[in-house]
This record gives C-alpha cells, structure tokens and sequence, in this order.
C-alpha cells in the first residue's frame, strides 16, 4: 500500500485546518464511492469542505471516531461493518436511528455526538424519483438483517397497503414485525412476516407484489434469495425489482428481469441518503442548491 492511499484512508482533520473535514468510515473503504459524491454536493452548493475515507480496524471504530472528533471533524457517514459500532458511539439518537438499530451519519453539536440513519429515507426518495408509487402499494422485503432494519420505518411512512418480510430464517423476520407493528398500525399497513422457503406456496404468498426489494447479503455474492418457485409467485411483468447492492446485475435482479419485471440496483439509494447526511451536516436551506439525480447520473456514466 503506498503512503498516499494509507493517508487517505486515515484522514486527519487537523492537517485541513482551513475546512470543515468529513469523512466516510468504513472497512474496507478504498472503493467508497462517497467521496465523489459529496464532493459534487459541495460543488453544488458552493460548499467549501474537505472529504476523506477512514478505515478503522475492525475492533476499534469508536477510538478512530473520537480521535477523528477531537482533532476537530465535523460529522462522518458510517459504512459496513461499524453502523453498529456508530448507534452506540453517539450521545443522541433520532428516532428514526433508534428505530434503524443502526447509525450511518454523525455529527458533532455543541459537543454532543449526534446519530441519524438516512438509508431508509434514501431507498424511499430513490424509488419514488424512479416513478414507483408506494402509498397503498404490495411490498415485499427480502432479509431480516441490519440493511432490512434500517429501512422498515420509512417504508411503512409511506402508508403502503402491506408489507411482508421474508427470511431464511423466519424468526428474525418475526422480530421485526413486533418491532415495528406500532408503526404498522398507526399507518394501518398489514405488517407480516415469511419465510423465504413459504414464498414458493401459493397459499402461504397471497398475492404478487408491486415492489419486492432484496436486503440480504446474498446479492454480495452471486446467489438469488428466491427460488424459481418463489420467483413465479410474487413477480408479474408490473413488478419492480430493487437490489440494495449496487454496480452488478445480481441473480435476484435477473430472476425479475426473466418474469418481464422492472428492475433497479441500489446506487440511488446510496446518493440519495448522502444527500440527507450532506444536509443534515450543511443545513437543509441548500437542499433547493444540490442535485441528487445529476450526480447519480453521473456516477452511472
Ligand atoms: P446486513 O447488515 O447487510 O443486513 P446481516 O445483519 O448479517 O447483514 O444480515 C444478512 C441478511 O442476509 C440476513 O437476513 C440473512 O438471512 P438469515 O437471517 O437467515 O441469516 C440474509 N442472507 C445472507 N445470505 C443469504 C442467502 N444466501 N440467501 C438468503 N438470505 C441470505
């Protein structure tokens, strides 16, 4: 590793003294694409600030953060495997970061470290920008792991007319139903759960779905969550597809694409819930300033 990439990937705040200093934390984090990004939301909005990449070791997330604080950083995104590692790091919660179990944005105000997930604001604002109408909509949701948690609330906001979590093991799906069944009945959405294996019955899958979205860790390697009996019960050509996993066709977006449905990976997602943290950090006023499309049209380019 040259000593260029391993400054990068340890940035110091106190050596960019003139500039408000963000950085993405992760491990690994080389391939992050969020530098980029936020570097164009600041080009944007006429924001002069300075974004860099931090990799902590595995066990050692909150020393890297409170020395990334103390010399004087103003706020970080948090990335696999320490969103975990942020909730606890961070001295206040929003509620939906509670509810997330997890935390991909920090920042520091009047010295308190402050805790937000925008992952599942960023999924919902990417679908509906995609034309994917979600109030009184058939939602399906694959896995029961952090990434399925952390979008669970703002998909049931959209008051959608059922959402069910399927799971290889229905157990952990389950607990997300208790979880959220509160919100689910305030928002009068039929909050369910499956296991992945009842998807392939008929009677056990009451419907197809409109949108079916894939929160498992199968998309990162090349396995589908769906068998071909499943995939033949919930899709129809005016589904749509959506792959958290982004840059890859995956198995479970091919599945979709042999039934006639649409389909989506998930780098709308990752601009979108940047922007959120970008405006969280900058002030919401520059929203009207910043361009989450263009820039995502630029990443694809
Ligand atoms: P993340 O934070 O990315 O969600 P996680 O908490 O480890 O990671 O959860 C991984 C999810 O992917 C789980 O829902 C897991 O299912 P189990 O709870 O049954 O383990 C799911 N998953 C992982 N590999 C899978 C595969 N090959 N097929 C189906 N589901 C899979």
């Amino acid at each position: 590793m040259s000593s260029h990439i391993f400054a990068d990937l340890h940035i110091d705040p106190s050596l960019h003294k003139d500039v408000d200093v963000y950085a993405v934390a992760g491990n690994p984090i080389a391939h992050s694409k969020s530098p980029l990004i936020h570097q164009q939301f600041a080009e944007q909005a006429k924001q002069v600030m300075h974004y860099g990449r931090l990799q902590p070791e595995l066990d050692d997330f909150a020393n890297a953060a409170k020395r990334f604080f103390f010399a004087g950083g103003k706020g970080m995104n948090v990335t696999v495997p320490f969103k975990l590692d942020a909730q606890a790091f961070a001295n206040q919660l929003t509620q939906r970061a509670q509810l997330a179990g997890a935390v991909n944005t920090l920042w520091v105000r009047d010295g308190k470290v402050y805790g937000d997930n925008t992952d599942g604001a960023g999924l919902v604002r990417d679908l509906l920008a995609q034309g994917i109408a979600l109030q009184g909509s058939r939602i399906l949701l694959l896995g029961a792991g952090g990434a399925a948690r952390g979008v669970i609330g703002p998909l049931l906001e959209q008051s959608p007319k059922c959402l069910v979590i399927a799971n290889r093991s229905h157990e952990k799906a389950s607990e997300l139903v208790k979880l959220f069944a509160n919100l689910a009945a305030s928002k009068e959405v039929a909050l369910e759960f499956r296991s992945l294996a009842d998807l392939e019955h008929t009677a056990k899958t009451p419907y197809p779905f409109d949108l079916v979205i894939s929160a498992t860790a199968a998309g990162l390697s090349d396995e589908s969550p769906l068998s071909a009996a499943a995939v033949a019960n919930i899709f129809t050509p005016s589904s749509f597809a959506y792959e958290m996993v982004y840059g890859k066709t995956t198995a479970f977006m091919q599945q979709a694409l042999q039934r006639g449905a649409r389909i989506s990976d998930g780098l709308g997602m990752l601009v979108e819930q940047a922007a959120d943290a970008f405006l969280l950090w900058r002030g919401s006023e520059l929203a009207k300033h910043i361009d989450p499309r263009a820039v995502l049209a630029k990443l694809r380019n």
